[in-house]
């Protein structure tokens, strides 16, 4: 029994190591050895070339490396008939905390105005609401998006989340369906996204959306922050809102084609935090542990943690 790191564009030394240390008397594949396809059972896979999966014919369980799934879901030849998992670490949640309190804090404190007044040697006060009066809405409230949801709550944050199904979550209501979306846009100034990509969600954030935040209010015009995926965003429309006053400023971890290109003029609005897709990361000591446990539990017939439905997508 073999595993296969099937993963570009990261570097595979340190995924291997762990693994190996986790399976000392298993081979750890990497693309490029050469493996017996036959002898492979799982794939631990980050943007994999497309077609590969569908030559492993013994193949028992698809991983994707990291929470989400979009880009082993978009492989027109994954094999129907083994089962796909996702990560649920811990370590990356918190990053992804983190993350989204950062730009929430950032946007309600005024930090951009206020880097921009440091540049200028200018000292000058600006009001600023408290916290119980900024209204958060998250879309896409899963593993990420609840924890966010928790520590704004815990901020002083008046927070509202909008997911697919009407379950409830403690500390903060929730809305459901496009009903319940428009119901949340229409009382939120800090929009974060925390959605997967999938057919339903591809370019939600959009002019049309966008229109629906609250404006007028004493918080002024609405910020988005997305750190789902860029696939969700309509860059040109996210341009346009930020030109004409629909939004005040935005914060993106993710972008529609990355790297971001360096002629995009997101780079230069005074008003959007750029980070390169890095709000949170997987690491290999956490995750190849939680991904062993998903392989074992394959391997005795137990029911892993994080299996996609992909129908849904996610
Ligand atoms: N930028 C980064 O570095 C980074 C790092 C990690 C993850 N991510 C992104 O974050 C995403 C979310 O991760 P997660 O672990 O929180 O995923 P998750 O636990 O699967 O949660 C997904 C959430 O989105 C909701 N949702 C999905 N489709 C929807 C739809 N059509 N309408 C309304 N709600 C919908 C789900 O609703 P239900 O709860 O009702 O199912 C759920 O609440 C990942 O898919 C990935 O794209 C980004």
């Amino acid at each position: 029994m073999s595993i296969l790191l099937a993963v570009t564009s990261w570097d595979i030394a340190p995924w291997r190591a762990r693994l190996q240390g986790l399976y000392p008397n298993e081979t750890i594949h990497a693309l490029g050895d050469g493996y017996d396809p036959a002898a492979i059972h799982h794939a631990l896979c980050w943007k994999h070339p497309h077609g590969l999966l569908a030559e492993l014919p013994n193949l028992k369980s698809i991983h994707s490396l990291g929470a989400g799934v979009d880009h082993l879901l978009a492989d027109p030849a994954l094999p129907d008939d083994v089962p796909v998992f996702r990560v649920i670490d811990p370590n990356l949640t918190a990053q992804m905390t983190e993350w989204v309190c950062l730009q929430v804090l950032a946007h309600h404190r005024k930090l951009p105005l206020y880097q921009r007044q440091q540049r200028a040697h200018e000292w000058r006060h600006h009001d600023c609401l408290p916290a119980a009066k900024v209204r958060v809405g998250i879309m896409g409230l899963g593993e990420l998006g609840q924890s966010a949801g928790r520590a704004l709550t815990a901020l002083g944050y008046d927070v509202t989340g909008w997911r697919r199904g009407k379950a409830g979550v403690e500390h903060f209501s929730v809305f459901h369906g496009p009903d319940g979306l428009k119901e949340m846009l229409g009382r939120t100034n800090i929009l974060v996204s925390l959605l997967p990509l999938t057919p339903e969600t591809k370019g939600i954030l959009n002019a049309s959306l966008f229109a629906q935040l609250e404006h007028g209010g004493s918080f002024g015009a609405p910020v988005l922050i997305n750190s789902g995926r860029g696939g969700l965003q309509v860059e040109a429309d996210i341009l346009a809102a930020l030109n004409n006053g629909t939004l005040a400023g935005a914060s993106l971890d993710v972008f529609e084609q990355e790297p971001l290109s360096a002629s995009s003029p997101l780079w230069d609005h005074g008003n959007v935090i750029i980070t390169p897709h890095n709000s949170a990361v997987s690491h290999p000591d956490s995750v190849a542990a939680f991904v062993s446990q998903q392989i074992d539990d394959v391997r005795t017939g137990q029911k892993p943690w994080g299996l996609v439905n992909r129908k849904l997508g996610y």
